[in-house]
């Protein structure tokens, strides 16, 4: 059972059992030797770097400066957990987002979707959506919810549906969107054959078992309806070999692919063609993929690809260190003042016009058969 996050809140997990406050449990870093055999540099090589003189506030100066959870409702759900100042969703299921759901965070989910619909030329979906038969919709991990609210807005007689692991979507919506509290990786509450369209979207390093993920979103679909999932890549790389190794975007990419092995959610999700795998695994049919190349950053001379780098830039920009702050300290170990440093670098590159690095998203959809 799904619990709403509008009107009065339940302490209670999907499972029933009360939510309690709890520290993040994959905290053990890896060791030193392991760090090294994945190619991962040590905090002391940045800190003996040059650090980028900038006047661009990166929010490192955030990360580290909250003590105690500043969050004092009444419901166990805004309990939340704290790593290095940030916070992150109570206890729900086994669910261990690694992403704050402070509202720095949100404010940079907000860009990203921004981010995200100009890399979709402004839509919110590819699949071939029937506007008349479109009734009832579920965005999973919705996150800000503004996809769910913009979708409502397109389609006023739909009834569309977030859920989340976190209670941070706006209370003022479209009366046509609700939100409601749900570990996507458990079995889903939905009843089979429910929804006309189902979103999956952003979703790395969230899932445990994509091809689960795959199965409920084809049960919980209507005979004929489309599920359709957006994916980046994990991987930053540039054809003219700007991307460097040992570089931040090459260090970068591997502590995602360490953190989602040590989390066993893995990043690397379009890198594994989990999509397509997933989706003929589950039996949808008529499945089309579109991969789109995101400039990292405003380097690319077409006006088109700058502006969606320029996107991307300012929406990791938004809150690079919250980005950083949950696998840099769970896989690395790392201080806040050895990940604001990393930050740092990192931002440089993302600036400099001269590094002409790149990720490829891909969207895929398919149809469940009548
Ligand atoms: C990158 S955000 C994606 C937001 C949204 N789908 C979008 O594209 O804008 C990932 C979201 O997944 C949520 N999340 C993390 N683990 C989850 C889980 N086990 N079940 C449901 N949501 C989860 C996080 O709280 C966060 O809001």
């Amino acid at each position: 059972m799904s619990s709403s996050t509008q009107g009065p809140q339940s302490p209670k997990s999907p499972e029933g059992k009360e939510i309690s406050s709890a520290p993040p449990a994959a905290l053990t870093p890896l060791s030193a030797e392991a760090q090294n055999a994945a190619g991962i540099l040590p905090a002391t090589y940045w800190m003996e770097q040059p650090i980028p003189e900038d006047d661009i506030d990166d929010g490192a100066s955030s990360i580290g400066s909250v003590t105690s959870t500043s969050v004092s409702l009444s419901s166990t759900i805004f309990q939340y957990r704290e790593v290095h100042g940030r916070t992150y969703h109570a206890e729900i299921g086994n669910a261990e987002a690694w992403e704050p759901n402070d509202k720095r965070h949100v404010d940079a989910m907000e860009i990203l979707h921004h981010a995200i619909m100009l890399q979709l030329e402004g839509k919110l979906y590819l699949s071939p959506l029937d506007k008349k038969k479109v009734e009832k919709v579920l965005d999973v991990a919705t996150g800000s919810g503004l996809w769910a609210i913009d979708f409502a807005d397109e389609f006023p007689n739909a009834e569309v549906i977030g859920t989340d692991v976190s209670p941070i979507q706006p209370s003022w919506v479209p009366p046509n969107v609700k939100f409601e509290l749900e570990d996507c990786n458990r079995e889903w509450a939905w009843p089979e054959n429910t929804f006309d369209f189902v979103n999956l979207r952003t979703l790395i390093g969230v899932v445990d078992d994509w091809y689960a993920l795959f199965r409920n979103a084809y049960r919980v679909a209507k005979p004929g309806s489309y599920v359709e999932s957006y994916v980046p890549g994990s991987d930053i790389l540039s054809d003219n070999g700007s991307v460097k190794e040992d570089s931040p975007y090459d260090q970068w990419c591997k502590v995602f692919r360490e953190g989602g092995k040590k989390l066993g959610r893995t990043f690397a999700v379009y890198q594994e063609d989990l999509q397509r795998k997933c989706m003929e695994a589950a039996g949808f049919v008529d499945i089309q993929f579109k991969d789109i190349q995101v400039p990292a950053g405003v380097w690319h001379p077409e006006k088109g690809p700058a502006e969606i780098g320029l996107w991307w830039k300012i929406s990791v920009e938004a809150d690079l260190e919250g980005y950083i702050n949950y696998l840099w300290n769970a896989v690395l170990g790392w201080t806040p003042d050895e990940a604001k440093v990393f930050a740092r670098h990192m931002k440089r590159d993302m600036n400099d016009p001269d590094i002409h690095g790149y990720f490829m998203a891909r969207v895929a959809w398919g149809r469940k058969p009548e």
